[in-house]
Parts: structure tokens; C-alpha cells; sequence
């Protein structure tokens, strides 16, 4: 199935149509053209590449629309998360439809639910970026689990330079990311930097040649696709629950889920398969 944002349909029977700046394949294309595409990976695109993919309002309400219904969707494993064209993974919020908001409008108007569905989806997300990915845009690559990131990308915080701080998150994921010294230089100073001093601070997972971005965010996206999506999405919910919590409280969690997960059929399954020296078939319960 190929769901086109364009087509109306992608939130399903009962949801408005998604915005067209925000396209959504489920299988996405396959990698380096090979194969038919694996059909647990779904492709979302931003697709504003004249204003190098900012985030307006119907790009996040788009993404936050397409993420809830791809989490609900069983046939789904993976989403790769990518900007059209390959200027920019996005250049950040809208900043002409920012210009003059006033603290009420951009509080009811600055999309945070949006960003809140998209931090909580339970399949794993991987960023390809190339390009710029400046103020949201680096803030939503930073949302993702992990960052396939093309030897031409720019990442950075430049509000400073607007006048503003980070309002999607960089300010507390970046800091995470990078450590508080790291974080205070680039968002006091809104400095830029390029892909390979990214993987050096641990913001990215891979640098890769530029024109290989997608292709290998989609290969990355089928391998963890092929593995048992029960076992994958509580591997996501626990890594993230790292960040929130003290260490004890995330060894609990991190305890409670191992447990739980031998009440399933794919714990049984994987453990039989490795016995029998055979491929597991994984069924998702
Ligand atoms: N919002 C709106 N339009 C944007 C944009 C943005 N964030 N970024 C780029 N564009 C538009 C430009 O206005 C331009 O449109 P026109 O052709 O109609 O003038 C088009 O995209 C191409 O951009 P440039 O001509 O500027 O391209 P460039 O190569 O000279 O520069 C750039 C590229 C360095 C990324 C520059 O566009 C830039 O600095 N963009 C803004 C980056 C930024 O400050 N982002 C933070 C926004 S605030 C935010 O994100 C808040 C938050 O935390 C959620």
C-alpha cells in the first residue's frame, strides 16, 4: 500500500486528509532501488523543499497525524522520517508565520501537541537528513531514535540568533545528547555545525555519503524491521525512559519489561528458532 498524503486517506476513514507537504509510503521505496521495498518500513516525508521543508503548521499537525496512524498500524515496524529534495531535512519552524505571534497566539498556535505525538510514538524513527536541520528541524531529527545523517548535513539551534530559544525540545534533548558545556556553546552562539562534528558529539548515529542517506536510513530501517516488534518497541520505551529517570527507577522498568516480554509468543519463538538453528517467524504477540 502506498499512502499519498495528497490522496486524503492517510489517517484513515475517519481523520481529515493529511496536509500535502507531508507524504507518507508504506512499504517505503526500497534501498539502492533493490528489492520491492521492505513492507515494514513506512517512508514520511516533509515536502516544502522551496522553503528548504519548514514547519508550519500543516507539516507538524501532517507528521503528528501520520505518526499516530502508522503506530496503530500492525503492518508497520519502522518509519524513516525525511525531508524532500536535498537541501534540508527542514530549516526549522516557519518563520514567516512566526513574525508576529504574540505569547496567547503562538501558545495555542505553535503546534506543541504535534510535537508531543510525535516524541510519543512507540515504533522506533529514524532521521534522514541532509541538508540543513536548524531550530525545529534539528530539534525533530533529535526526537528521532536514531540519525542516519549525509556527509552534506548542517545541524544547529539558531534561535538565539531570532530572538528566541529552542521551543520543540533542544534546549533539554540536546543537552542530553551533547552534555550541558556542548549545548550551551551552540545555542548561546547559534553556531552550525556540519555532519562529522555531529557524529563526534554523539548527536548522530552515522555519517554516510550524501546521495546514500535515504538508501541506508531505509536498509538500518529494515533490519530492525525484521526483528520482533514487541521486543523492538520496548527496547525503544525503555532507552527513552533513560533519559526521564534516575538509574534505579529505569532498572525497575528496564526489569519489570524483560519479565514481561516471556509471556510472549516471539520470546518463545526466537528462543526455539536459535535451539532448532532455524530462521524465527515472528508474529508480534
Ligand atoms: N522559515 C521560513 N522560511 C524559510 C526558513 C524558515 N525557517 N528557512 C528557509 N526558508 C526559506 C527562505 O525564506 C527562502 O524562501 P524565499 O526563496 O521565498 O526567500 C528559502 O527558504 C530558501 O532559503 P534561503 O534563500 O535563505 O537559502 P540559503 O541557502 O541562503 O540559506 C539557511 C539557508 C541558512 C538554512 C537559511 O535559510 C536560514 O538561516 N534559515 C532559517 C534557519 C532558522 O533560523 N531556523 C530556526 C527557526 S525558529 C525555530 O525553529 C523555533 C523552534 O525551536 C521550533
Amino acid at each position: 500500500m502506498v499512502t499519498e498524503a495528497t490522496a486524503g486517506s492517510a489517517n484513515g476513514p475517519d481523520e481529515p486528509p493529511l496536509a500535502p507537504v507531508v507524504r507518507v509510503d508504506l512499504p517505503a521505496p526500497p534501498a539502492f532501488g533493490r528489492g520491492s521495498g521492505d513492507p515494514g518500513v513506512a517512508l514520511v516525508t516533509i515536502d516544502r523543499p522551496a522553503v528548504l521543508n519548514a514547519l508550519d503548521a500543516a507539516v507538524l499537525s501532517g507528521l503528528a497525524a501520520a505518526f499516530r496512524r502508522l503506530d496503530a498500524d500492525p503492518t508497520c515496524r519502522a518509519i524513516v522520517l525525511s525531508g524532500a529534495g536535498t537541501r534540508a531535512f527542514a530549516a526549522g519552524a516557519d518563520i514567516k508565520g512566526m513574525v508576529d505571534a504574540t505569547p496567547a497566539t503562538i501558545e495555542t498556535a505553535g503546534g506543541f501537541e504535534h510535537w508531543e505525538t510525535i516524541s510519543a510514538v512507540g515504533l522506533p524513527v529514524i532521521a534522514a537528513v541532509r541538508g540543513f536541520a536548524l531550530g525545529g528541524g534539528c530539534e525533530l531529527a533529535l526526537q528521532c531514535d536514531l540519525i542516519v545523517a549525509g556527509d552534506d548535513a548542517t545541524f544547529g539551534q539558531p534561535e538565539i540568533k531570532l530572538g528566541i530559544i529552542p521551543g520543540a525540545g533542544g534546549t533539554q534533548r540536546l543537552t542530553r545528547a551533547v552534555g550541558k558545556a556542548r549545548a550551551m556553546e551552540l545555542i548561546l552562539t547559534g553556531r552550525s555545525i556540519d555532519a562529522h562534528e555531529a557524529e563526534r558529539l554523539g548527536m548522530v548515529s552515522v555519517v554516510v555519503p550524501a546521495e546514500e542517506t535515504l538508501d541506508r536510513a531505509l536498509e538500518l530501517a529494515g533490519r530492525i524491521a525484521a526483528m520482533p516488534p514487541l521486543a523492538v518497541r520496548s527496547a525503544k520505551a525503555v532507552i527513552a525512559a533513560a533519559q526521564e529517570l534516575s538509574l534505579a527507577e529505569g532498572l525497575r522498568i528496564e526489569r519489570r519489561v524483560f519479565v514481561d516480554l516471556f509471556a510472549t509468543e516471539d520470546q518463545h519463538e526466537g528462543m526455539t528458532a536459535f535451539i532448532e538453528k532455524r530462521q524465527p517467524h515472528w508474529t508480534g504477540r
